[in-house]
Order: C-alpha cells, then structure tokens, then sequence
C-alpha cells in the first residue's frame, strides 16, 4: 500500500487490543514523515520483531524504529513523565535516534501523576467488593482523563515550569498526594528533561501535512475498549474510533485518507468484562501458548477465543474502515478446522439475538453462533496465499464488507503481504 502525500492514514485495532497494530505501523512507517500516538497511554504496549530483536513501545509511536520519520504524541493521550523518561532511554539503548527535533509531545496531553495511579488501583479494589473489577493495567488512565474532565489535571503545558507545576498542585490539592520530597524533585527533574519534547504538535501535524507529508496515526487499544463503543463498563476511558482520531491530533477528519483496521485471524482479550469469543480448556491454553498470548505490558494471559465477525461487522461501520489487515494466521496453521462467530443467539430465548448488544446485561446474554472453515498449513507460500486460507479471508471480507489490505505472516517486520 502506497500511503498518500499530504494525507493522514488511521491504523486502528477492532478487537480488544493487542491485535498487532504496533507490527502494521512499523511497517507503514517507512514511507511516512511523521507517525503519531492519539490516544490511551502506556496502558498501550505494541511488540515489534526487527531481525530477530524484540522492540516494545508504550507511549513512543512504534514509528519510532523508522529514522525517516518524525513522532509525536498527541493531545488526546494520557503521558506519564516517568514512563515516557525511561522509554525514551530504553528505545535509545536499542540504537534508535531520539532527538527534540525528531519527537513531539503536545502541550496539550494530560499528565498522569502517582494520585491517579494510586486512585485507580484504589477504585479497582473497591470495585472487586461490590462488583467484577475491570482489570485495569494499574497505569492511572482512567484517573487522569477523569481529571481532564474535571478540569483539574495538568497537562504537558502546565509541568513545562516548576513554578506554574507547584501553582497548579496548589490550586489542586489533592492531586499533590503521593507527589512529595524526593519524588517531587525526580518529578520536577524529569519535566525539565523532557522540556525540550513539548511542542504545539497539532500545528506541527497541520504544516507537514500541508507540505505534503504522509502521516501516520497510531491508533492504541481496540474499538471494543471504546468507552463509548465497547463492552462498557469493561472498556478503557478514551475514545478509540476512527472519528475521534483527528480530535487526538488536532488535524481535520477530512485529512484521513484510508482507515486501516487491524485484526487477528482469531482473537483475544485481556482484563475483564463480555467476551462471547472465549474458548477454554487445553486447547485454549494451546492457542495462547503458539500466540504468545501474554500482555506486552503486564504479563497478564490473554483470554483467548475465535473472530468475532458480528462484532467485527458491526465496528467496521462505526469506523468506516477503508482495508484490512489481518494478522497471526500463522498461528493456526495446522489447526484443521478455524472457527468464526456468525451470528449472536439469545441464552434467554434460544433465538437470534435483537440488534447489536447494547447493555452488560445483552452481552452477557450473548451465545455466539460459530461456523467453521478448513484450516491450512501455511498461510502462504510466497506470496501466494493457501487456499483454505484465502477462502477464509474472502469470508470475513463478504461478511463486513471491507477489503483486505495486508496479510502478515509472521512477528517479523518482513512477513507480511500487501494486497492493495
Ligand atoms: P498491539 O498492541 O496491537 O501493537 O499488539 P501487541 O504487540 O500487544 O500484540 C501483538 C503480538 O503479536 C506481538 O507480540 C507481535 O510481535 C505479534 N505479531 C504481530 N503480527 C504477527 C503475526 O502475523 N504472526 C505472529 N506469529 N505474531 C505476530
Ligand atoms: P494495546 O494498545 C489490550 C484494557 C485493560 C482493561 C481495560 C481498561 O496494546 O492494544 P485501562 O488501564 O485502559 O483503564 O484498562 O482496557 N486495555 C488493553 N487491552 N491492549 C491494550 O492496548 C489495552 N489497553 C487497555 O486490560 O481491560
Ligand atoms: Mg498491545
């Protein structure tokens, strides 16, 4: 795929994350000038293989391995100074160049400080008394974007100075908590290092898309996880769909040429709340096991079950997906029959469910419909895509209407094959 000049291309998950975005981007990222984080935080965690060395990115856009491009942080995320500290320094360690002239975090993303880290543990606790707790990464996201509403947490802008940083804490109390002597002059400290980063990012975006620079704008989590979209409750506390994207940024939707949405060929979840998907029992922890199935960030197993092609139809629209990419086939390979969710019946009535689940209680009502195809040994042999395997791509493209753009055929940056 040839990614359009002045032009902004969306790279998004629609499953519960995890689906293989930071992969996509790396590869995309070649032929783009700037890549761009819009959304969520460090609960983000994108693996990307290069020759054999493993790469993983929380907050830097996994276009970050691509020296041709500037990165950016946009508006619309949630930045932890610490985390984003030892990122940079990890990622450098790794050989990769990282200069203020090449990574911009706009002034306008919120700050996520040690009260919002301790609040959503705090939260979690509560929850698990009275209810089933989300399953949160424990990174404070949640908190600090209800900060952002509240109109009291800090952002970028407001830890460029100390001055103004301890102002705020002042005028926001609460938010000090936790945030005292050593801590705060480590915090104070990393704020200045990472001064020189902190830019107006939206303008940055805007200009190098008018001297016709091709973006990139990474999309964190899965349209599942969206906290309007998704199984909510049991989502992350940011929007994730295509539509709020350019709002991340600060770039007008209409400058988003293509919406890629990223999935695998089966499908995962981790953290708690609907997964009609789920598969159990050995061959659930085998599928795991071939899938390395186990959080990026928190080491968490991931539930593991078959693709979702109601949900994934029914996202497809909500996102406008113009392609996509489909990744892990690899892992079935050998599995002689491959699983797809058709349709969605109702438990209470045995009949198909009416419309698309909107409340807790009609996902959790929710007993999937699972048809199945022949598997394949291989996905492909050269380019050239397994039979079996190609009948199940043609299936899902039927199903939701979206052509495919990608295939990946391995972890690795190189084992993947373009179709459109
Ligand atoms: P992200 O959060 O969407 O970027 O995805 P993660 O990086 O959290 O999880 C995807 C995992 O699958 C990573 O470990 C990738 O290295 C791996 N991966 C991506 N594409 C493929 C593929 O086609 N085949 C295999 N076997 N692994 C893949
Ligand atoms: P990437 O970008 C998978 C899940 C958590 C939990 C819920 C809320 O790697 O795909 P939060 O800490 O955001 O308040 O947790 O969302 N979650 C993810 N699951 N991949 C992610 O990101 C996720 N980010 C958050 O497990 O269920
Ligand atoms: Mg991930």
């Amino acid at each position: 795929m040839k990614l359009k000049h002045g032009a902004a291309t969306l790279v998004l998950g629609v499953q519960y994350g995890d689906e293989g975005k930071g992969k996509l981007v790396d590869v995309l990222a070649e032929q783009a000038e700037l890549v761009c984080r819009v959304q969520g935080g460090n609960n983000a965690g994108h693996t990307i293989w290069v020759n054999g060395e493993k790469i993983v990115t929380q907050l830097l856009p996994s276009g970050i391995l691509r020296e041709n491009c500037e990165i950016g942080i946009g508006a619309g995320v949630v930045v932890d100074p610490f985390v984003l500290r030892d990122e940079i320094k990890k990622i450098k360690s790794q050989g990769y160049d990282i200069t203020p002239e090449r990574l911009h975090v706009d002034y306008r993303a919120s700050v996520i400080l040690p009260y919002h880290k301790n609040m959503d543990l705090k939260r979690e606790l509560e929850r698990s008394k009275n209810t089933t707790k989300i399953g949160t990464t424990g990174r404070g996201i949640g908190p600090t974007y209800a900060s952002r509403a509240y109109r009291e947490g800090p952002r970028i802008a407001e830890i460029a100075s100390p001055e103004n940083f301890k102002n705020w804490l002042k005028a926001n109390p609460y938010l000090a908590e936790g945030l005292e002597g050593k801590l705060l002059d480590e915090f104070l400290e990393t704020a200045e290092l990472l001064r020189p980063y902190m830019k107006d990012l939206a303008m940055i975006a805007n200009n190098r898309l008018s001297q016709g620079a091709r973006v990139l704008l990474e999309g964190a989590q899965g349209a599942m996880l969206d906290v309007s979209f998704g199984t909510y409750p049991y989502v992350t506390s940011s929007n994730l769909v295509a539509g709020s994207c350019a709002g991340g940024l600060g770039i007008p939707p209409w400058k988003i040429s293509s919406i890629l949405g990223v999935i695998k060929a089966y499908s995962t979840r981790v953290g708690n709340g609907p997964y009609p998907a789920e598969l159990s029992g050995p061959f659930a922890d085998e599928l795991r096991k071939r899938g390395h199935e186990f959080g990026t960030n928190t080491g968490r197993p991931r539930s593991v079950g078959w693709l979702d092609l109601v949900a994934l139809r029914y996202l497809a629209k909500i996102n406008g997906l113009t392609g996509l990419a489909i990744m892990k086939a690899d892992v079935l390979a050998g599995i002689e029959h491959i699983g797809l969710i058709t349709n969605y019946n109702d438990k209470r009535t045995n009949k198909e469910m009416n419309g698309y689940p909107m409340t807790q209680n009609a996902w959790d009502n929710v007993e999937p419909v699972i048809e199945f195809m022949d598997g394949w040994e291989n996905v492909a042999v050269g380019s050239n895509l397994n039979k079996n395997y190609k009948a199940f791509v043609k299936k899902i493209e039927e199903f939701i209407d979206v052509p495919s753009a990608y295939i990946s055929t391995g972890a690795e940056r190189s084992e993947g094959i373009w179709l459109a």
